[in-house]
């Protein structure tokens, strides 16, 4: 059992249908203007390290919309491990608020919350991954290409970044063809590779080879080619990635009825053009929706309180002797 969302690799399939389906549930509700507030009265820290539009206001907005109150703490405000250290910030944190969501550079700063945090921590991206994206994205795929993700083949077009390797990581669990492509030496982190590889069914290929990448492709993803904190290498990256931008012609090498995504933000021009960010194919902007449906749905697992008044992470911590 889950009890902080750091990393789809952390869940079982069935944790992540459930996700899927509970989200599903919450989007019709919020449609249909039913108010639902199982979270009323608790409390989410947002913390955030890197700049933020889609995760700050869909988060803050989601655990309104549940009942409770986000508290933003900007970028420079806390200073993770230099104004004071991560299990520090943690245990204080815990006696305030009742789930903490973090956006970090490093991504032993979420896991390192998550340890010394009673409340759940949920990881809302690190320089290595970012699950709550791909649950999103997974989310809108089904309600565009069906839930039998076996048959579908994703081909992510550019870096091996923290959106592809999330990516690998929630095909280690519901398997689907993932096919990296990409310039030389952006591969992205060996070892995520190989864990999912060890892990599924699905099957993984990495290429350079665009019209190899992109054969049969049902869904085309990108992402800009320098990650926040990597700004000082957009000079050489937007060399190296050149051929791989997402215009029209790239997109003619998958199947006809292929969908468009990026996680956005886009640097337009860049790895996508205008032509077809803004065409037909594309559904950038039902992923951004369904952050908000997605995030919910993992706000409510991990912070409603049973009977016994406590989130399944204090339950657990009981359970297994620990201070909760
Ligand atoms: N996709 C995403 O996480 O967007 P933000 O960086 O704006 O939160
Ligand atoms: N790979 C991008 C994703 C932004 C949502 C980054 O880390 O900046």
């Amino acid at each position: 059992m889950f009890t902080d969302f750091i990393s789809l690799a952390d869940l079982s399939r069935a944790e992540i249908e459930d996700l899927l389906d509970t989200a599903d549930d919450l989007k019709r509700k919020q449609h249909a203007g039913e108010v639902y507030q199982p979270l009323r009265g608790q409390t989410l820290a947002m913390i955030f390290e890197k700049p933020s539009l889609r995760t700050r206001v869909s988060f803050e907005v989601g655990i309104f919309q549940l009942g409770g109150l986000g508290v933003v703490l900007e970028s420079g405000q806390i200073r993770l491990g230099q104004r004071e250290s991560v299990p520090d910030a943690a245990r204080n944190l815990e006696r305030w608020v009742d789930g903490i969501m973090a956006r970090t550079f490093s991504h032993e700063s979420v896991v390192e919350l998550a340890e010394y945090a009673t409340v759940p921590v949920i990881n809302a991206l690190t320089d290595k991954l970012h699950p709550c994206q791909v649950l999103a994205d997974v989310q809108t795929i089904r309600e565009h290409k069906g839930e039998d993700f076996s048959k579908l083949k994703l081909a992510f077009v550019g870096d091996g970044n923290n959106m592809y390797a999330s990516w690998l990581n929630f095909a280690s669990r519901i398997p689907m063809n993932v096919a990296l492509v990409c310039p030389p030496g952006y591969e992205g982190d060996p070892e995520i590779y190989a864990a999912a590889k060890k892990d599924t069914m699905g099957e993984f290929t990495v290429t350079q080879d665009v019209a190899e990448g992109l054969a049969d492709a049902d869904v085309v993803y990108t992402d800009v080619w320098a990650s926040m904190g990597q700004e000082e290498e957009s000079a050489d990256r937007i060399k190296a990635f050149a051929p791989y931008q997402v215009n029209a012609d790239l997109m003619a090498k998958a199947k006809p009825d292929a969908v468009f995504m990026h996680c956005l933000p886009a640097k337009r021009g860049q790895e996508v053009t205008n032509e077809v960010i803004d065409g037909p194919q594309s559904i950038v902007f039902d992923e951004a929706e369904n952050r908000l449906h997605a995030q919910k749905a993992i706000l409510l697992r991990l912070m409603n309180r049973g009977d016994d008044g406590l989130c399944p992470k204090a339950r657990a911590r009981r359970t297994n002797g620990a201070t909760a």
